[in-house]
């Protein structure tokens, strides 16, 4: 009896304890610790390099898992494990929590390769109206590609056993903050396209319950570019 009551009372003193060492973050000495970030992601988080993603906005809780999946290596890049070796449990809280606060930016609309413009440009064979005609076959194929990223986005795609993203990344793309999915809106569709073939081709493999990898393994390459296209610029 008397054991069981100092296991019980054992129990509650480490619950507590455990409820101390929970660091709580803080906006402004986020907003110091972040400075070396900026140089990739941006000032507030709003990176302008396409291979860098924008953390402006993204939900603490994401944050957090990343930096430490980042430091344990559960999460490989050299660049980025190499910038939170030396952050502290309080620290990426405190980074995490200032990121979660700032708005995140809209992207452009993605470009038609300028190449393939070119091509069109310099082809004497083509009359000016073929010219014309070919650009305009080059814009609706990129409408056509968004529209798809839209449809896969809202309704998965059945046929191929993909789940609809919005379940989980929500209406806006803005995620699900209290299981700590993350925030898709705004994202460049390149970091997009890198990080969903990173998860299909299982480099990133961290992620809880397998769950994006499944995902994205049965997604083509040309499915994983009309959903990136499509998030970068959903509203
Ligand atoms: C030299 C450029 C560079 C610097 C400086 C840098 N990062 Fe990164 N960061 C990256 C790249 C590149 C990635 C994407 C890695 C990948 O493709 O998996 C990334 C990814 C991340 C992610 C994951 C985002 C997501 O959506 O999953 C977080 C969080 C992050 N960085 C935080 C930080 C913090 C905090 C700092 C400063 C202490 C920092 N980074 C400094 C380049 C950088
Ligand atoms: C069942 C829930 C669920 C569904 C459905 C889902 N995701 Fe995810 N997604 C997650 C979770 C959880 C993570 C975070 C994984 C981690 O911790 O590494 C994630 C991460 C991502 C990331 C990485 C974000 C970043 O900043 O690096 C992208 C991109 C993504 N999902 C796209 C999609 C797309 C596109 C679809 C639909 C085809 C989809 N997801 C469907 C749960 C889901």
């Amino acid at each position: 009896m008397k054991k069981s009551l100092l296991v019980v009372s054992v129990s509650f003193a480490l619950l507590n304890m455990s409820g101390i060492a929970q660091a709580v973050g803080d906006i402004s000495a986020g907003q110091g610790k972040s400075g070396t970030c900026a140089s990739c992601h941006g000032e507030n988080g709003n990176s302008m390099m396409p291979l860098f993603p924008k953390l402006a906005a993204q939900n603490e809780g994401y944050l957090v898992k990343q930096m430490h999946a980042f430091k344990d290596g559960s999460r490989s890049d050299p660049t980025m494990a190499s910038m939170v070796a030396g952050l502290s449990d309080q620290d990426i809280e405190d980074i995490a929590v200032y990121y979660e606060a700032q708005a995140v930016t809209a992207n452009s609309e993605p470009q038609i390769n300028p190449d393939d413009l070119d091509e069109i440009d310099d082809n004497d064979s083509l009359s000016e109206d073929e010219k014309t005609a070919a650009r305009k076959a080059l814009q609706d194929k990129q409408g056509a590609l968004i529209a798809q990223g839209y449809d896969v986005y809202r309704n998965g795609d059945l046929d191929n056993e993909i789940s609809a993203c919005i379940a989980c990344h929500g209406p806006e793309g803005e995620g699900n903050e209290p299981a700590s999915f993350p925030a898709l809106k705004g994202q460049h569709a390149d970091y997009l396209i890198k990080t969903l073939t990173d998860f299909k081709t299982d480099v990133r493999s961290n992620n809880p319950d397998n769950m994006m990898h499944m995902i994205a393994k049965k997604m083509t390459d040309e499915k994983i570019k009309a959903i990136a296209y499509y998030v970068s610029v959903m509203k």
